[in-house]
């Protein structure tokens, strides 16, 4: 069905509260930017009580973006005013009232996308890159401790009864202290507003993150969130590559219900590989909960104190 063009936020109670002075927020660089939408670097002045200016990213949509872009940014907004948890971006404000375009203000990650960071870490191995950004080599404890932290937050969003649908090492952001925050939320849905699966607003599915059910069925669950989680846990490995190089994205999923998987890369334990293995089931109850893979990612990092 057509959404009708939207003029202005709708307006929900309680929204509100995260109305955000428009001219105590100054707009710099680009951090990202997609087809419908760019998130810039921002300052804020005195914003959600903290003091003086706070360094933020702001989500916006670019010229062009339709109703269904449109909608999916106020769905995010939405979402984010619900959610409250240290693995997962926090909502700061947003610019809504005034004639311009809206604006959500966002928890600003300093080393930018997990993909990016883990991308970025091969060349500080090899040529020795300025690390006086904090930049540093990805060991297997840091990955751990990324997997062990992406759980929480998705176990956290399973419980409030969310389905991320998107989730990749690009809509992974990490933050000071390299702390993982699950980002991204645009195509984040209510388990139970099972209407809005059946189409993206885009049709540029993630189809090498999507489980089998929603490859054929466009089903989504949090255990295609955890089918999701094990390539994620491949970029993870293998420092930010491409998932199942040199195949066709059409030919996936033929390719999957032969009972292909990605095989285990050289540097992974057999023990880690098990674990992402467990993710894969082609029956989706048969994979395990973000809770159970938060314990047995907390139980290889003991292992590799
Ligand atoms: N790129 C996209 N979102 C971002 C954020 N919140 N912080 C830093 N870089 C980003």
């Amino acid at each position: 069905p057509l959404m009708p063009l939207q003029t202005g936020f709708k307006f929900e109670s309680g929204d509100a509260k995260w109305e955000f002075p428009r001219d105590q927020l100054r707009l710099d660089t680009v951090l990202g930017e997609g087809e419908f939408g760019q998130v810039l670097k921002g300052y804020a002045t005195h914003i959600a009580g903290l003091p003086g200016v706070t360094t933020v990213a702001v989500k916006m949509l670019k010229k062009g973006a339709n109703s269904v872009e449109y909608m999916a940014l106020l769905s995010e907004f939405q979402l984010l005013q619900e959610v409250s948890h240290p693995n997962v971006i926090k909502l700061l404000g947003a610019c809504t009232l005034s004639s311009e375009a809206p604006l959500l203000i966002i928890e600003y990650a300093r080393y930018g996308s997990l993909r990016s960071y883990l991308r970025l870490s091969r060349k500080i191995e090899c040529a020795g890159v300025d690390f006086s950004d904090g930049v540093e080599p990805v060991n297997v404890k840091m990955m751990l401790t990324f997997a062990w932290q992406i759980c929480k937050g998705m176990n956290y969003l399973t419980e409030l009864k969310l389905v991320h649908r998107d989730l990749a090492a690009r809509n992974v952001l990490l933050a000071d202290g390299k702390i993982c925050k699950i980002s991204d939320f645009g195509l984040t849905r209510d388990v139970y507003e099972d209407d809005a699966y059946l189409k993206r607003s885009r049709d540029r599915v993630p189809v090498k993150w999507m489980a089998p059910e929603s490859l054929a069925d466009h089903v989504y669950t949090s255990k295609s969130d955890v089918w999701a989680f094990g390539v994620l846990c491949w970029e993870l490995i293998t420092l930010g590559a491409s998932p199942y190089p040199g195949i066709a994205p059409q030919n996936l999923w033929s390719l999957l219900k032969t009972g292909y998987r990605m095989e285990r890369p050289e540097n992974c334990s057999e023990a880690v590989y098990s674990v992402v293995r467990t993710c894969w089931a082609d029956e989706p109850n048969a994979r395990p909960s973000f809770k159970y893979l938060a314990a047995e990612f907390e139980k290889l990092l003991g292992n590799n104190a």
